[in-house]
Formats: structure tokens, C-alpha cells, sequence
């Protein structure tokens, strides 16, 4: 399969590209790094993306960005990072994968374990992970040829315990390799409307 992958140089997503790239063609793509640029939170340069790129079987995000921080200083500027970027670029991509990908194709997206299980100064990632949780399963209802969309919701990664551990207090781990069979287990699989929790 032709895949493309946004966030491939990120932690959780040098670990889905070593996992499907053992078996497919991956066209890896970051703000600054990977094949192609673009930026989740700049829907044109999605579009532009895809129209470089032309047809994929499979549109996988492993990125997205929100803001962490204390409820009483939040403002709505802050929480409406999270919105623009990780929510809205990512329906952003399934919007587009309507159109880019091959019969059968696939989207999977990134959510985490906020949507289920908050944290303090995680109100903005709750309400993303959650509203991306929810856009995955009506979504798949509504999808034309074939098309599947997943979401992957990860615990917090053992390799980001340095920067994130402080916030996760009792949170049991898991490695990105185990996190990146979830990827595999959507973009290989035949499942659609899922989202497979990593805990
Ligand atoms: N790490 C965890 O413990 C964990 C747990 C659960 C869920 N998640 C979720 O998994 C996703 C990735 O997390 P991570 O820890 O792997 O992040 P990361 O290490 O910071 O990597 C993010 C990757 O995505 C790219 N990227 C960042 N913002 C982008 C944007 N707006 N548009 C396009 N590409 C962008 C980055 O490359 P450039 O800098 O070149 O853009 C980088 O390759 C996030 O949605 C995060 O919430 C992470």
C-alpha cells in the first residue's frame, strides 16, 4: 500500500513508520521534517498535500498539537489551539481522504487516553481526544467505497515518561512499538468506526 503518514518523525510516529514500512510505501510528512510539509492547523496546506501526492490507500496521522495547562488560566485562545490543529486537522484529512483515497482505503487518527481518563491541565486534550472519538464513529457511517476510519487512542508512551510522567501519576505506559500495532491493526485490518484504546 501506498501510505501517508503525517507526524513521521514524531515519537509515537517514528514508530508506525518502522512498523508499516516493513511492508508498504510510506510518504512521511511533517511542519519540518519528512517527505512532504505541511501543517495540520493550516487546512491548505493539507489540500496542497494531497493534490501533490495524488491517491494513497491509506492516510494515517500520528500528530497533533493542544495546549496543557491550568483551567483557571485558560483562555480561549489557548483551548482553541487544540481545536484548530489536532481536532480540525485531522477531520481535515478524512474530509480529504474522501476524495484522495483508493476504493477500500483507510484513515486512522490519533486521539489519546484524555478523552477517557483526565488529567489535571488536560481539559483541552479531553474535549479533542474526545470530539475526535466521536467524529471517527459517525464518520464511518457516512464513508463511500469502501472507505474505513479508525482512531488510535494511546496511553501516555514510555519514550515521552521524561517530558509528560509528572502529569500521569500511576499511568501504566506502553512502548510506541506497541502503540504502532493499533496503526497496523487499522490500516491492515477490516474494521471501520473503531477506536482501539492502547492501555
Ligand atoms: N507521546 C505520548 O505519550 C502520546 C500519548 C497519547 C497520544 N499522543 C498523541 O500522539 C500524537 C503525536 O504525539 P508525539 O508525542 O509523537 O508528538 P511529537 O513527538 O511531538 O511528534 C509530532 C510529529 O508530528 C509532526 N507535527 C507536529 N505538529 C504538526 C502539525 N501541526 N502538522 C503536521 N505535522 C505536525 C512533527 O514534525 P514537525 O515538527 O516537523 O512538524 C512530528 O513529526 C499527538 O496527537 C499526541 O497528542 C501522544
Amino acid at each position: 500500500m501506498k501510505i501517508l503518514l503525517i507526524g513521521a518523525h514524531g515519537t509515537l510516529g517514528q514508530a508506525v513508520q518502522a512498523n508499516l514500512a516493513a511492508r508498504h510505501s510510506i510518504v512521511s510528512v511533517g511542519r519540518n521534517s519528512g517527505d512532504y510539509r505541511a501543517d495540520l492547523a493550516q487546512p491548505a496546506s493539507l489540500a496542497a498535500l494531497l493534490d501533490k501526492v495524488g491517491k494513497v490507500d491509506a492516510i494515517v496521522s500520528a500528530a497533533g498539537n493542544v495546549h496543557f495547562g491550568p483551567l483557571a488560566e485558560m483562555t480561549a485562545e489557548q483551548f482553541n489551539i487544540g481545536l484548530q490543529d489536532k481536532l480540525l486537522g485531522q477531520v481535515q484529512l478524512a474530509l480529504l481522504a474522501q476524495r484522495y483515497l483508493n476504493d477500500g482505503g483507510s484513515v486512522t487518527l490519533t486521539s489519546g487516553i484524555l478523552s477517557t481518563d483526565p488529567i489535571r491541565y488536560g481539559a483541552s486534550a479531553s474535549a479533542v481526544n474526545g470530539a475526535i472519538e466521536a467524529f471517527v464513529a459517525a464518520a464511518a457511517l457516512e464513508l463511500p467505497r469502501g472507505l474505513r476510519i479508525n482512531a488510535v487512542s494511546p496511553t501516555v508512551l514510555t519514550e515521552s515518561m521524561a517530558a509528560y510522567g509528572a502529569y500521569f501519576a500511576g499511568f501504566e505506559p506502553v512502548s510506541a512499538e506497541r502503540a504502532a500495532l493499533a496503526y497496523q491493526r487499522s490500516v491492515e485490518g477490516a474494521q471501520t468506526g473503531r477506536v482501539y484504546q492502547v492501555q
